[in-house]
């Protein structure tokens, strides 16, 4: 194989001959010249076929050329401020390794549901590929985030014995002769990780088998799952506010052109600087309630009222002191007022709906007891958790942050099936 140069490194071979491999996104051409819309994952770039400066056999193969032909082009890089790249190709050779016929997607408008059953050409679209790269950068960002503060990477299962958020919407398999479940958090065993390190960090798959068809659900979807030893409420929100903002203006640093490419209106995000507002579910509750909404104490929030809530801030907002009732059972109460938790959910801007979820856990035996008591839990599935209380309790706190509704937020997407190659939603499996 020859060496080849990538459309991103373009800058550094000013003046130079490069091959490049790549596709044809698109082409034009005005008699005497033909325009290739080039791209190769990195970038894009406009090849310049001039045919009286070609070899003829590269002009012929320039006008062979369809959309999504693969092809190596040899050419000279040339300065060109009018382009997005800041470089054009002047091309002098081409080498053509497949002719595509009939390419389904075309530039002309089409549906959502024909662009997912052909997800996996989407992807090769200009503003696909940004929403990857900046999903890429969020991932790596978190974790910058988190091993610059000493957090160690756990890798908590993804078969499990047992469920951590509720029965109802666990996806059922078996383990041989056992029942298993996908996991839905690894928060449970985070909590163990962080008695033996202290300060520890999950990233992986998660699966919901929700029955919602909303824009910010998936049936798969990955989580950030931090956890903390020595660490109360106060402490784990700050933590949350200094990570979404470290990931924000990190994104907004090393990812202009795709912001741009997806239309996003960048001054928006940066704005997300912490500290952010927090108000309690009793006052969240109040702000509905002038807003016309007719919602009682006691009642979990729907996305309008979320997003009813967002409305009056520019920044993510922490909902805080949920009612105990509607929580998770190993959330812990408010030493002052135990009928609400000492938990946050962050709702992020502009109708993205809540991001994380988090709270301060039961350190207490006897009161974990009693919530598996009240919760009909198996204490025989969960000894192992329970052990945790036995033998040497603290203090902990942890939190979740969905991956997929960060980056529609980020990226300002309509709906979280963008945000991830393949997405697993209620009608979808495939491809
Ligand atoms: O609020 P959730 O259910 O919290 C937990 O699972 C905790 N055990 C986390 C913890 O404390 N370690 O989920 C956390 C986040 C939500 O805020 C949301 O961003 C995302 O996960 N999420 C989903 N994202 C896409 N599709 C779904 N079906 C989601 N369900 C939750
Ligand atoms: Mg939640």
């Amino acid at each position: 194989m020859r060496t080849l140069t990538t459309i991103g490194q373009l800058d550094q071979h000013a003046g130079q001959t490069v091959w490049i491999g790549c596709w044809l996104g698109g082409k034009r051409s005005s008699g005497k010249i033909q325009f290739l819309q080039l791209r190769d994952g990195t970038g894009f770039v406009q090849g310049v076929v001039v045919k009286s400066e070609v070899p003829e056999a590269a002009w012929t193969a320039a006008q062979q050329l369809t959309q999504e032909s693969s092809l190596y082009v040899k050419g000279e890089v040339r300065a060109e401020p009018r382009s997005p790249s800041g470089y054009e190709l002047t091309v002098q050779e081409i080498e053509i390794i497949q002719i595509t016929q009939d390419y389904p997607i075309t530039p002309k408008e089409h549906g959502v549901d024909f662009l997912m059953d052909r997800r996996h050409l989407w992807l090769r679209s200009a503003k696909q590929r940004a929403i990857m790269v900046i999903r890429a950068q969020i991932i790596r960002s978190i974790q910058q985030f988190f091993d610059e503060r000493s957090f160690t990477l756990v890798d908590p299962p993804v078969l499990t014995p047992s469920s951590c958020e509720g029965t109802t919407n666990l996806f059922h398999t078996k383990y041989f002769d056992e029942d298993a479940y996908l996991t839905q958090s690894g928060q449970l065993y985070m909590e163990a990780a962080a008695m033996a390190l202290g300060k520890v960090y999950s990233f992986g798959p998660t699966f919901r088998a929700e029955k919602s068809k909303t824009r910010r659900h998936l049936i798969e979807f990955w989580m950030i799952e931090p956890e903390m030893a020595f660490v109360d409420h106060e402490e784990n929100l700050r933590v949350q506010e200094q990570f979404i903002s470290y990931v924000v203006q990190s994104v907004l640093a090393n990812c202009r052109r795709e912001l741009e490419t997806v239309g996003r209106d960048v001054s928006k995000l940066e704005a997300i600087q912490a500290p952010f507002p927090r108000i309690t579910y009793d006052e969240a509750i109040k702000l509905l309630h002038d807003g016309g909404f007719d919602i009682p104490w006691g009642e979990d929030f729907g996305a309008p009222h979320e997003t009813a809530i967002a409305a009056a801030f520019d920044k993510p907002v922490f909902i805080t002191h949920y009612p105990t009732s509607i929580k998770a059972f190993y959330m812990k109460p408010d030493p002052n007022r135990p009928e609400v938790v000492l938990c946050a959910d962050m709702i992020a801007p502009e109708g993205y709906g809540e991001i994380i979820g988090g709270s301060q856990r039961i350190d207490d035996p006897q009161l974990l007891a009693e919530r598996f008591a009240e919760h009909e839990l198996s204490t025989e599935a969960y000894q192992w958790y329970l052990d945790l209380r036995q033998y040497g309790s603290v203090p902990h706190s942890g939190f979740g942050l969905g991956l997929e509704r960060t980056v529609a937020w980020i990226c300002g997407l309509e709906h979280v099936r963008e945000t991830i190659a393949f997405p697993r939603t209620l009608y979808r499996l495939y491809p």
